[in-house]
């Protein structure tokens, strides 16, 4: 089956990061650092990888560290230039002009609403989605896996990811169907399902491709869990329409949305480095 590439992906990120203050006041919560790179660079850098060319960020008010960053620092550029410096370490914040796209969503009144605010950009194709709160840890990267079973399937795909059953309240919920190794039919989905009532322990960690016609079920959506438009009430809704997978994730997730999973995810991914890993092995082993 030969099917349309993936060649933009959308990044909500003007949630306002409140289960994270103080630091999150001035500063978005898509730049808090993982080891040395923000939270942001990690879901861009997974995009990338996945052959994803065209970055849409929809933004909020106070967001501008994230434009920043994705742009030319002349002053810093020049300075570790004119002093013999290594540019290695931001050469993957850098983009063709034109290649990144920001719109602003004016409240947040939920996922499926922000996605949406990208419905011009996004066009008549299919389209990725990565919320940057998720990392995702393997390689290849988890979108790049999803892409690849997209060219096998088509339709849509999210990701899915085993959690405890006491968790499965807090996301997107998938009603598994046939399973073929890493891909299981979804026969349905549900937005945090009150405790006792979720369908299965597989959740959706943040990572999708879907087809543009979800932008035509988002523009009547109701709202749904938290008041919020929804976008998992959407995609439920394209169930029957058109093919619909999960993606069973087999690397490493970490929820940097809360705090123990953002601490987890900077002592897994320093344990990893060759510069800083044997000292910090050292000071949890004295632990
Ligand atoms: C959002 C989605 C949910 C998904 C989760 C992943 O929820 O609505 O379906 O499982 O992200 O982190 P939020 O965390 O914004 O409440």
């Amino acid at each position: 089956m030969t099917q349309k590439p993936i060649r933009k992906a959308v990044f909500p990120v003007g949630g306002l990061g409140t289960r994270f203050l103080p630091a999150t006041k001035a500063m978005p919560k898509e730049m808090l650092p993982v080891v040395d790179k923000p939270l942001i660079q990690y879901a861009v850098d997974e995009a990338r990888e996945a052959g994803i060319e065209q970055m849409i960020f929809v933004t909020g008010r106070g967001k501008s560290a994230i434009e920043d960053h994705f742009d030319i620092s002349y002053e810093l550029e020049t300075t570790m230039s004119d002093r013999g410096k290594s540019l290695d370490a931001i050469e993957s914040t850098r983009f063709a002009p034109g290649d990144v796209v920001y719109v602003r969503q004016q409240e947040a009144i939920g996922l499926g609403h922000a996605i949406w605010c990208a419905r011009h950009i996004v066009g008549d194709e299919p389209f990725a989605i990565f919320l940057p709160d998720e990392l995702m840890v393997d390689s290849p990267g988890c979108m790049k896996q999803m892409v690849e079973a997209y060219a096998r399937v088509g339709g849509n795909i999210v990701c899915g990811y085993e959690v405890p059953a006491d968790q499965t309240d807090k996301y997107g919920i998938i009603t598994p169907g046939k399973v073929d190794g890493p891909l299981v039919e979804v026969t349905g989905l549900v937005e945090k399902p009150p405790r006792g009532t979720a369908p299965s322990n597989l959740m959706i960690p943040g990572r999708y491709i879907l087809q543009p016609e979800v932008m035509r079920v988002l523009e009547g959506q109701a709202r749904g869990a938290g008041n919020e438009i929804q976008l998992t009430d959407a995609m439920a809704q394209m169930i029957g329409t058109q093919p619909f997978h999960a993606y069973k994730f087999g690397g490493r997730r970490f929820d940097c949305g809360d705090k123990a999973g953002f601490i987890t995810a900077n002592i897994a991914l320093a344990l990893d480095r060759e510069d800083i890993g044997a000292t910090v092995r050292a000071f949890i082993a004295e632990l």
